[in-house]
């Protein structure tokens, strides 16, 4: 590991489950990575309180308070770079992003998505995934590049889906899938073995 461990910004919107997972796993020492800011949209999160409990710095934003994604997302820039922030992780970040954010930071940004992409892009994939019948999803990390859940795939794993399963019973086998995978795959980055080349990754192992 690098003597200056890897400066994570983790961004939230909700519950923060994921947020959880990654201070745990850096807590454990797991991550080769250190949380050094959370960045949400919605100050009334949940996700504020659990930052809040690992004495994890927040940036806490209402996109309604400015003229346009572009200044919001110019002010979270200008954050990262005062905070040192080598890797952003989205961790259920439900905003879309512009180029003030990607350009910068293509590359040393990925995102956690529930379903296999590029199958169920966009809001509710797990119910995406049921309603359209497929007998297997699961959970995709990928870097961002500014489309809906499209940029290249670093990891993936699949969850099996039961005759019998609700949005409810699939999205907790989901969720302990991306608690595993996304500290994982932030792991994989902090240590240096992702190569990116167009649209293809690779980990080496
Ligand atoms: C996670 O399941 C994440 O994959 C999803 O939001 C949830 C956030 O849960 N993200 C997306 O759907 C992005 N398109 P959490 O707040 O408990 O981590």
């Amino acid at each position: 590991m690098p003597a200056t461990p890897l400066r994570i910004a983790v961004f939230a919107s909700g519950s923060g489950s994921n947020f959880q997972a990654l201070a745990e796993a850096a807590g454990r020492g797991a991550l080769g990575a250190e949380i050094a800011l959370l960045v949400t949209d919605k100050p009334d999160a949940p996700v504020v309180e659990r930052a809040q409990r690992f004495g994890i710095d927040v940036f806490a934003f209402r996109a309604k308070a400015y003229p346009s994604r572009e200044a919001y997302e110019a002010e979270i820039v200008a954050k990262l770079r005062e905070a040192d922030i080598g890797l952003i992780v989205l961790a259920g970040y439900m905003r879309l992003i512009t180029d003030v954010l990607v350009a910068p930071y293509y590359g040393r940004m990925i995102n956690i998505h529930p379903a296999l992409l590029p199958a169920f892009p966009g809001v509710r994939a797990i119910r995406q995934a049921l309603e359209y019948g497929v007998k297997l999803t699961g959970a995709t990390v990928h870097f961002v590049d500014g489309g809906m859940d499209s940029g290249p795939i670093i990891a993936q794993r699949a969850v099996e889906i039961r005759g019998d399963d609700t949005e409810e019973t699939l999205a907790e086998r989901v969720h302990a899938v991306e608690h595993a995978l996304l500290p994982e795959a932030v792991r994989w980055i902090a240590e240096g073995r992702v190569a990116l080349n167009g649209r293809i990754v690779t980990v080496r192992r």
